[in-house]
């Protein structure tokens, strides 16, 4: 099977009260993990690339990993370009045989962001490329663009419509209360979704897949280890799994996560590396990095998302 777009992975997944998992990928071993654990689960799937992962791995390397993990799994898998932020870098992953991108122009205008938009889909929708877009502000760590929470903003649910009708995007990323990286919220205070910003905003957009970022759950017992064997991340907290749950079945189609894959892979590289001082294989410490992010995204699929056996 080739690489497939989005769009019947969202149709199924929006009638079905479940969402894809969107991981992202930056080198074989985390590609290698969640496809390993799609496969177990039987689940379709979203590999993302974000401009910092091409930079780092090449085009070619990832493009051609991910095409591997088709070979070997079978699975329906997308390609996608995440927070892409100009047409060039859409046009760029579109022409380089990615299936699926996302425009990110929502630190612009609500005109401009509808402008640039258009133009990725309009180019996208010719190589039948589907394409997701964004309204609202998600504080933060993409790249090099670091929002701080105060300059966040929820989507106004009174904009979709006019958004998605005058840009033709396929679907919506909005934001509800997360956040990139592994500080969604502060010690001490409750994490809370809006959901009913959700609500309103896919009773506005009846059948219209939503999208969620800043989706990772940062397991305690990945920053435990990561603290105690050498690192430093007091205070890490992220998004409580019954809230992703309910937002997969929602409107909410498609979970993007990252740190979480981050978090697996560095907690068992640093307990291994303190446990076998005087090994200096890198097979040695990457194969139980894999193999937990293997684990976690199994879980993830199974009992978060609720996308196992939906192929
Ligand atoms: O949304 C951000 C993703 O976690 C990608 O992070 O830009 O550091 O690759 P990155
Ligand atoms: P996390 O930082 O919560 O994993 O979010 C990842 C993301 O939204 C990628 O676009
Ligand atoms: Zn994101």
């Amino acid at each position: 099977m080739p690489l497939v777009n989005t769009r019947e992975m969202f149709e199924k997944a929006y009638k079905g009260g479940y969402a894809i998992g969107a991981f992202n990928v930056n080198n074989m071993e985390i590609v290698q993990g969640i496809t390993e654990a799609a496969r177990e689960c039987n689940a379709p799937l979203i590999l993302q690339v974000s401009k910092g992962a091409r930079s780092y791995a090449n085009h070619t390397y990832l493009m051609k990993l991910v095409e591997a993990a088709v070979i070997e799994t079978g699975l329906p898998i997308a390609l996608h370009l995440d927070h892409g932020d100009s047409f060039e870098l859409c046009k760029s992953c579109i022409d380089g045989g990615f299936t699926s991108v996302m425009i990110d122009a929502s630190s612009k205008s609500l005109e401009e962001n509808i402008a640039i938009t258009k133009e990725v889909v309009d180019y996208a929708h010719k190589y039948n490329v589907t394409v997701e877009a964004e309204l609202g502000t998600l504080a933060g760590v993409e790249d090099e663009v670091q929002v701080k929470a105060e300059d966040s903003s929820y989507t106004r649910p009174e904009d979709v419509e006019e958004f998605v009708t005058r840009s033709g995007c396929d679907s919506l990323a909005i934001a509800i209360g997360t956040s990139h990286g592994a500080y969604k919220f502060k010690p001490g205070t409750k994490p809370q979704l809006r959901f009913d910003i959700l609500e309103e905003v896919s009773r506005r957009l009846p059948g219209f897949p939503i999208v969620l970022h800043g989706a990772s759950s940062v397991p305690q017992e990945f920053v435990e280890l990561v603290n105690r064997f050498g690192g430093n991340m007091p205070g890490a907290i992220g998004v409580p799994e019954d809230q992703l749950r309910q937002a997969a079945s929602m409107a909410v189609c498609k979970i993007n996560i990252d740190s979480d894959l981050r978090l697996a892979m560095t907690a068992s590289i640093r307990q291994y590396m303190v446990e076998h001082p005087a090994d200096f294989d890198p097979r040695a410490y990457l194969k139980p990095g894999r193999a937990n992010i293997q684990a976690m995204v199994k879980h993830k699929i199974i009992d978060v998302l609720g996308c196992n056996d939906k192929i």
